[in-house]
């Protein structure tokens, strides 16, 4: 009786150093890890930057510790090329057991990730890539950035109230633009407008001349352009290169023409061009008020609506952790993202719980100066914008 007893002590005992060696006792200092993947290089690295720069600002200003867990981030960089976004997703989820894949600068980069979310149950959180379909790619995806037809409706709108009865449209040849252009189109007939012309142009290595000198022609009353986040000064150099800034063709666009990261060194060519878009660094609000400060000190640039995606994303991981109390079942954490709603730089913001996509406010600006520098100066707000193509389904 003794014996055993004294046997079942020891049991207990070895059984508890065992524990303590899986994480037992030691659960306060367990790590959380957030796989961050980026295009950090190429030509769509200023994206990765603003990211980057955004989820290490959220973690210093909110502390690398959540519902008891220590959060590590790991951030690679995938250049843009979709292979390689799957290859480093794999070894994340694999080698080092990442509780949430984040980033996805591009749409492709996305697509070809979402089946690996689906399998592991690994939340996979978009901050950038803005194709409206994504988030139907998995039921594990949560977007924090946008949609093209949300932030497109908008400007159709208003197009269609300031006299643009005939339009042309310009966009990258890739989910995003193909969204942009027929919600663009759909929007402005259905108001009574028309588009007399459409071009799609590549995604790399993008030459804009010689359409730019079939709208030059045509005399359309606006141009609608989208091209992706880092590519709007060089459509804005050729725009001016052909003299359409004096031709009498407005210029209208989503905000990804005219990013913070590139609207001040467009020139002053710029000035009144009209989008409409979900943040700008002008939006004046307390929240953003400190978030460009501090991000502005931490990276040395201006946060553009990519940072803003970054930092939203990294909030709703925090919360969502918060909400489970530390567990990193993926289910879990999903469910717990569903209807969260808060305040964000950009202003109020929530994740429809049935699409799993962002709902917020789409701004319509106008660039102007301000203290000597470009900005998209916001004048108007349609309220709590889903993603339209969603909403109609
Ligand atoms: C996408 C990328 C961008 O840089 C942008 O401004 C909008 C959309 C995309 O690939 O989804």
């Amino acid at each position: 009786m003794t014996s055993r007893f004294a046997f079942t002590r020891r049991a207990a005992i070895a059984l508890g150093g065992a524990l303590m060696l899986a994480g037992g006792p030691a659960l306060a200092q367990e790590t959380v890890k957030i796989g961050l993947i980026l295009p950090m290089t190429g030509p769509f690295a200023s994206t990765g930057r603003q990211i980057e720069a955004a989820a290490k600002l959220y973690i210093a200003e909110k502390g690398a510790t959540v519902a008891g867990k220590k959060v590590e981030l790991i951030v690679k960089d995938d250049t843009g090329t979709p292979d390689v976004t799957r290859r480093i997703a794999q070894e994340l989820l694999v080698n080092d057991k990442v509780s949430f894949l984040a980033g996805f600068g591009l749409t492709p980069l996305a697509f070809a990730v979402a089946p690996l979310a689906t399998q592991s149950k690994t939340p996979m959180i978009v901050m950038a890539a803005a194709t409206s379909s994504i988030t139907e790619q998995s039921p594990f995806i949560v977007r924090t950035s946008f949609t093209l037809p949300q932030v497109t409706i908008g400007i159709a709108d208003w197009a269609a109230k300031n006299g643009v009865k005939k339009a042309m449209t310009l966009v990258s040849d890739y989910g995003p633009g193909i969204d942009a252009e027929k919600a663009f189109k759909d929007r402005l007939t259905a108001a009574g407008g028309e588009v007399t012309g459409e071009v799609r142009i590549p995604l790399r290595n993008p030459d804009f001349a010689p359409f730019l000198q079939r709208v030059s022609d045509a005399k359309p009353d606006a141009l609608f352009v989208f091209v992706p986040s880092g590519v709007g000064s060089q459509f804005m150099k050729q725009f001016v290169e052909r003299g359409l800034d004096k031709s009498g063709v407005r210029l209208i666009a989503t905000g990804d023409v005219t990013d913070d990261d590139i609207v001040d060194s467009m020139g002053d060519v710029a000035l009144g061009t009209i989008t409409t878009h979900h943040y700008s660094a002008n939006h004046n609000s307390p929240e953003n008020k400190a978030f460009v400060a501090a991000f502005t000190k931490a990276a040395n640039v201006r946060p553009n609506f990519m940072a803003v995606g970054g930092w939203d994303g990294m909030h709703l991981i925090y919360e969502a952790l918060k909400k489970t109390n530390g567990a990193t079942d993926g289910t879990a954490l999903v469910e717990a993202m569903k209807g969260m709603s808060w305040t964000s730089p950009r202003g109020p913001i929530s994740i429809d719980a049935k699409t799993r996509d962002i709902v917020q406010n789409v701004y319509v600006r106008k660039i102007e100066k301000v203290d000597g520098q470009l900005y998209n100066v916001e004048f108007s707000t349609f309220e709590a914008v889903p993603d339209p193509v969603k909403a109609g389904k």
